[in-house]
């Protein structure tokens, strides 16, 4: 999974400006940068809510950008992604929010199987029992679960996670980036995450890249980029560990 030269403005203000990146199959890439850089309009662009106005999405070494739109539609059921406010249908239980999917995207009709395999996602992250719950009698923490269940149900090879953490506790987002690992780990699901937590950047990806003015600037292993010359990286890391005493603080 790639992206190159990706282009987008919106009026006269040019937000990415040729952003260019590989995310390795099977593993964990995360782009970090401040607020406002388009990180989410990236991403945006990947699963196909928003269009580049320039550059290439390739899936598998096939280009998204150029396919048919039922083409690109069939590449795109390989993606899940978790936003931020989870994206649960209020008005349906917890049970028929993770089987919306299965019927509405994979056309699955067989009431059993989608009864086993809300079951299965339902223990897998851990909450057996609140099929039949609204999600607004859900936690914040809960929520971001069942939205992850309902994802995992459509069997995505590519996940995309934008600010998962953000708005919980640091115990429940230690959970969840304990969950994008087990995603990880388990299924072997391509992850590209977003996240404003940059401790746990550092410890659960592979890969990093900075976006900056438009651009992937620096990209490489946590380490690489833990000792990074680039004087825009190094303050924005050194910012993100500064409140930390103890190790698991790059070498700097
Ligand atoms: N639909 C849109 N219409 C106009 N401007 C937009 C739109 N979406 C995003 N932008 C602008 O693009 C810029 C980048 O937004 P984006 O949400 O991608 O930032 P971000 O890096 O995800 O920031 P944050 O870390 O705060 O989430 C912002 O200035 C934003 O106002
Ligand atoms: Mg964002």
């Amino acid at each position: 999974m790639a992206v190159r030269n990706i282009h987008k403005s919106f009026g006269k203000t040019e937000i990415l400006k040729g952003a260019t990146i590989d995310f390795e199959e099977g593993k964990i890439t995360a782009i970090i940068g401040q607020s406002g850089t388009g990180k989410s309009v990236l991403i945006k662009t990947i699963i196909g809510v928003m269009d580049a106005d320039e550059g290439e999405i390739y899936f598998r070494d096939e280009e998204v950008t150029t396919a048919s739109s039922d083409r690109r539609k069939a590449i795109r059921r390989n993606f899940g992604y978790l936003f931020q406010d989870s994206a649960l249908f209020d008005s349906l239980t917890v049970y028929d929010n993770i089987a919306f999917p299965l019927v509405e995207s994979l056309g699955m009709r067989d009431k059993k199987k989608i009864a086993e395999i809300v079951a299965e996602k339902l223990e897998w992250v851990d909450l057996p029992d609140v099929g039949r719950k609204m999600p607004a009698e859900l936690s914040g923490g809960m929520r971001k679960r069942i939205g992850l269940a309902r994802t995992l149900a459509s069997q995505p090879e590519v996940l995309l996670f934008d600010e998962p953490t953000t708005g919980l506790d640091p115990v429940l987002a230690e959970s969840i980036n304990d969950l994008i690992v087990r995603v990880n780990e388990e299924f072997g699901i391509t992850c590209i995450l977003i996240t404003h937590d940059i401790q746990a950047t550092f410890r659960i990806s592979n890969y990093i890249g900075f976006l900056y003015d438009g651009v992937i600037q620096e990209f490489g292993h946590p380490d690489d980029l833990s000792s990074t010359s680039h004087p825009v990286l190094r303050k924005f890391i050194m910012n993100s560990f500064s409140d930390l005493e103890v190790t698991g603080c790059p070498d700097m």
